[in-house]
């Protein structure tokens, strides 16, 4: 098996062993599925993203799918997590899968690192942090996702009553083209397809 997908595979394992011996939520990894890694890879390539912002890291299992898939497209994704252990774990992985030189680590929090980022800086967002900021970030969302540019949220069916006026609103704006693909945890894909 290849490195990266041995190191899937651990993490995964770790994941769920962890996950079911804390209950409290800053000690848990709270990743990704394994079918939603292999989403984010397949959108990653379809859209031929090369700037990618991941909003919760966590240990980096979903930067890792994200990551493989940018490399081959020869662009990078920048992470932020604002928990120091999450960041120092990720970075231990990142390390060990090789590609560190492709993930930009961000130890801050989203709202700082979406406020100073440019207009139009990404082609793709994945969303995977507190929810109940995401409606108050969704204007600089909106500010730094390029035109074409395409944003996945997940827990859009595990959590979808904690986020449903942001994703509501993102689903009547005429700018947006948008779906929920019923995998994982729900993954709620919004692509920007007009001005
Ligand atoms: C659900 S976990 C991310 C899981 C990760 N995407 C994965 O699948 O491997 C959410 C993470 O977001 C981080 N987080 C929460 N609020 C944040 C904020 N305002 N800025 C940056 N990170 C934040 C938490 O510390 C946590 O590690």
């Amino acid at each position: 098996m290849h490195g990266i997908d041995t190191l899937l595979s651990e993490l995964e394992a770790f994941g769920s062993s962890n996950d079911a011996a804390h209950a409290e939520r800053a000690r848990r990894m709270l990743n990704i599925t394994r079918d939603t890694g292999q989403l984010l890879a397949v959108l990653v390539h379809a859209r031929g993203a090369r700037r990618v912002l991941e909003i919760g890291t966590s240990n980096g299992y979903s930067t890792l799918w994200l990551a493989r898939a940018v490399q081959a497209l020869g662009g990078s994704v920048v992470t932020v997590e604002k928990a120091q252990d999450k960041f120092d774990m990720a970075q231990a992985n990142f390390v060990r899968a090789q590609l560190q030189g492709v993930i930009k680590q961000l130890l801050a929090d989203a709202d700082d690192v979406l406020r100073d980022a440019p207009d139009g800086a990404y082609d793709f967002i994945f969303l995977d942090s507190a929810r109940q900021h995401y409606a108050q970030w969704w204007p600089q969302l909106d500010r730094v996702l390029a035109a074409g540019g395409v944003l996945v949220v997940d827990n859009a069916s595990s959590h979808y009553a904690d986020m449903a006026g942001f994703l509501d609103a993102i689903g009547a704006d005429s700018r947006y083209t948008v779906c929920l693909a019923t995998v994982g945890k729900g993954e709620f894909i919004a692509v920007k397809t007009g001005n």
